[in-house]
């Protein structure tokens, strides 16, 4: 028998964490059978889970990323979703969400009934729930590692733009190696991350630098889009 260890979950599986490689599988959605990895093919992905299908919350989220995907489509990141049922329960959810959302789905929800994939990426809490799924956000990058992962309960429906606000900041870091202080939106001021050397930092930020401590050097954002 294995040691607990500190990133095992209370069934002693190992827990994702940030930096490991997004888990591969196979799927069917509303979209067709995937392949996970191939399915990413060097984009940002977004998977994000949902407890189960006919739940007013999921359908409210299921409808915000639908008026939302110009904006995730923009910052090349694909996005799907997942939810524990079959995927003719999927399909005719799909038309309560047009419906009452305004928005129909334009992204695949992958139809995970034997929780294969829940537990393969620990998205059951058991004990929130042994058969729901919590809400969860995983952001991964185009080299197939987790970049972000969040835990909502079933009961609170996620904020999408934070989503996007977050994608934003780990782009800037993967394109500039800077980082966003708190709050930060679109266009405020960044910071340079701690790794970067004055020399380095000098040759990518040529216009300078505030500096208030050795540690906190403040820079205009770059490459605003
Ligand atoms: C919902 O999506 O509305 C929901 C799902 C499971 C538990 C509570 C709410």
């Amino acid at each position: 028998m294995r040691c607990a260890d500190a990133n095992d979950d209370a069934e002693g599986e190992t827990m994702l964490q940030l930096g490991d490689t997004a888990p591969d599988f196979e799927a069917q959605t509303t979209e067709g059978p995937i392949r996970f990895h191939e399915w990413i093919e060097g984009s940002w992905a977004v998977l994000f889970s949902h407890p189960k299908d006919f739940t007013p919350v999921c359908t409210t989220e299921l409808g915000a990323v639908a008026r939302l995907k110009p904006e995730f489509d923009r910052r090349g990141v694909k996005v799907i979703g997942l939810s524990v049922d079959p995927l003719p329960d999927h399909k005719a959810w799909a038309g309560d969400i047009a419906e009452t959302q305004g928005h129909a789905l334009n992204f695949p929800l992958i139809a995970d009934s034997d929780r294969r994939i829940s537990d393969l990426y620990g998205m059951i809490h058991p004990n929130a729930s042994d058969t729901l799924t919590v809400r969860s956000v995983y952001v991964i990058g185009p080299d197939k590692t987790l970049k972000l992962s969040l835990t909502y309960p079933a009961s609170t429906g996620r904020n999408f733009a934070e989503i996007l606000r977050v994608i934003d900041s780990l782009q800037l870091t993967a394109e500039h190696s800077v980082a966003t202080p708190a709050d930060w939106r679109q266009g405020e001021d960044v910071i340079i991350v701690p790794s970067l050397g004055d020399d380095e930092a000098r040759r990518r930020f040529p216009d300078g630098w505030k500096t208030l401590k050795p540690y906190l050097r403040i820079v205009s954002q770059p490459g605003r889009r």
